[in-house]
């Protein structure tokens, strides 16, 4: 038996779905424990591009159950949606595509609140994808949400919704908004819940019994360990737990059963959305990155912001998760570069601090102080082993490895599955 993590260690869109794919060969149940349609995995193969939002990215392995666990915030409709994408591509989900009963729903009142919660905060939007995320979650601390279970009982669903809705509206008014009517709303969720009422089940159990049954069982993070509600670089951050402790709230599965815990870094660094980011390049070089990384956002298309890795915020990210496999995506998007850089410590106000801070004032402040490497200038893409990778490249990545403690263990040098490579056994 073993249960691995996979998590984002920056702010989200490291290559996770790229990586949980590749693992998935492996795996008998891969799950996500957090976030929504917020997300947006990316997988590339066999010359088709397929991005998922909601299903686990282990859905195009066929031997592979697919678990979308109590964590995850679900809307309904996307969720209908991607399902025919997936089964368009010639994917069999019935009997392998299973949904927690006790998920929460994302209403199409959540994604109103979305739109309103970012004009409250006025010039300090957080930047969100726009679907519902935070106001789902909202609902389900507050104790009111709509969970998956409530799709099969049409007047317990309407019951809630209504007591909902209204206080919803009043809110909607205040801002000018325009107001929700319950009955179409109602029908369409009535309606999306009958479709999806064959994959709703009591997840928590089947993960137990996978893990009696000795299992391979692969949790899939969303977004990243700095987008993090508790440990991200709040209020810029999204309304879950990416971090690995997520993962097991997440699923039910305990923290006794996770054997490794696998940190996904790009070679440099990526942000959507607004929020500190210490070494973000607004210059040449940051337009470099992102044409050559191809730096929009797979689920809202906009332009990420781009900079050169940090280890300080990385050696946070392992502190926090406890990450003992490390992943480099997106290495050869660094081929032609002559000189880069990788951030080892911050100068704020005029102090050298090696840990994160965690008050915005400093992070605001934040001088990243970097440490160079000789650039290797030649295409990285289709080497396959670590040690016929170019000196340079390897001097770059050790010293990344070194840093943060933790050894390598995959290395991508583009999008494809065959544009990977594997350090000693997975
Ligand atoms: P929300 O998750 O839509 O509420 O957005 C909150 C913040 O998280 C915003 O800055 C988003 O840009 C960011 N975010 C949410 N999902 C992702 C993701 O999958 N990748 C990167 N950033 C994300």
């Amino acid at each position: 038996m073993s249960v691995r993590i996979v998590i984002g260690a920056q702010w989200g869109d490291e290559g996770k779905g790229k990586i949980v794919d590749i693992l998935s060969a492996q795996a008998d149940y891969v799950a996500r424990y957090q976030g929504g349609a917020n997300a947006g995995h990316t997988l590339n193969f066999d010359g088709q591009t397929h991005i998922l939002h909601l299903i686990p990215s282990g859905i195009f392995h066929h031997n592979t159950v697919c678990i979308i666990g109590n964590g995850v915030v679900i809307d309904p409709v996307t969720l209908l949606e991607e399902i025919d994408m997936v089964k368009n591509a010639g994917v069999d989900v019935d009997g392998r595509l299973l949904i927690s009963e006790t998920a929460h729903v994302i209403l199409p009142y959540h994604k109103s609140l979305d739109k309103v919660g970012e004009m409250a905060l006025g010039g300090k939007k957080i930047g969100t994808t726009g679907r519902g995320i935070g106001p789902a979650y909202v609902h389900k601390i507050a104790r009111v949400g709509v969970r998956m279970m409530d799709l099969e009982d049409p007047d317990l669903l309407r019951k809630k919704m209504e007591v909902n809705l209204t206080e919803i509206n009043a809110r909607l008014a205040t801002y000018n908004a325009e107001l929700l009517e319950l009955d179409e709303m109602y029908e369409l969720m009535l309606e999306s819940g009958k479709k999806l009422l064959p994959f709703i089940c009591n997840t928590t159990d089947r993960f137990h019994k996978a893990l009696k049954g000795g299992r391979n069982i692969l949790l899939e993070g969303a977004q990243g360990a700095l987008l993090d509600i508790d440990h991200g670089t709040y209020p810029y951050v999204t309304s879950s737990s990416p971090v690995s402790g997520g993962a097991c709230t997440g699923t039910g599965i305990p923290p006794t059963a996770i054997e490794n815990v696998m940190g996904i870094t790009k070679a440099y660094c990526t942000r959507v959305g607004n929020g500190p980011f210490p070494t973000e390049l607004t210059d040449m070089t940051g337009d470099k990155l992102r044409e050559a990384g191809h730096e929009f956002g797979s689920t809202t298309g906009r332009p990420r912001r781009c900079g050169w890795v940090d280890l300080v915020a990385l050696k946070y990210a392992v502190q926090i998760n406890g990450i003992n496999e490390l992943v480099i995506t997106k290495l050869d998007v660094l081929d032609e570069f002559e000189t880069i850089k990788a951030c080892t410590s911050y100068n704020i106000g005029g102090e050298e601090r090696e840990e994160f801070p965690l008050r915005p004032k400093e992070l605001d402040e934040v001088k990243p102080v970097y440490t160079e490497y000789k650039g290797w200038k030649t295409s990285t893409r289709m080497v396959k082993t670590y040690e016929d990778l170019p000196e340079n490249t390897r001097k770059y990545l050790n010293a990344l490895s070194d840093f943060l403690d933790v050894p390598i263990k995959i290395v991508s040098t583009g999008p494809g599955r065959e544009e990977t490579i594997i350090v000693g056994d997975l």
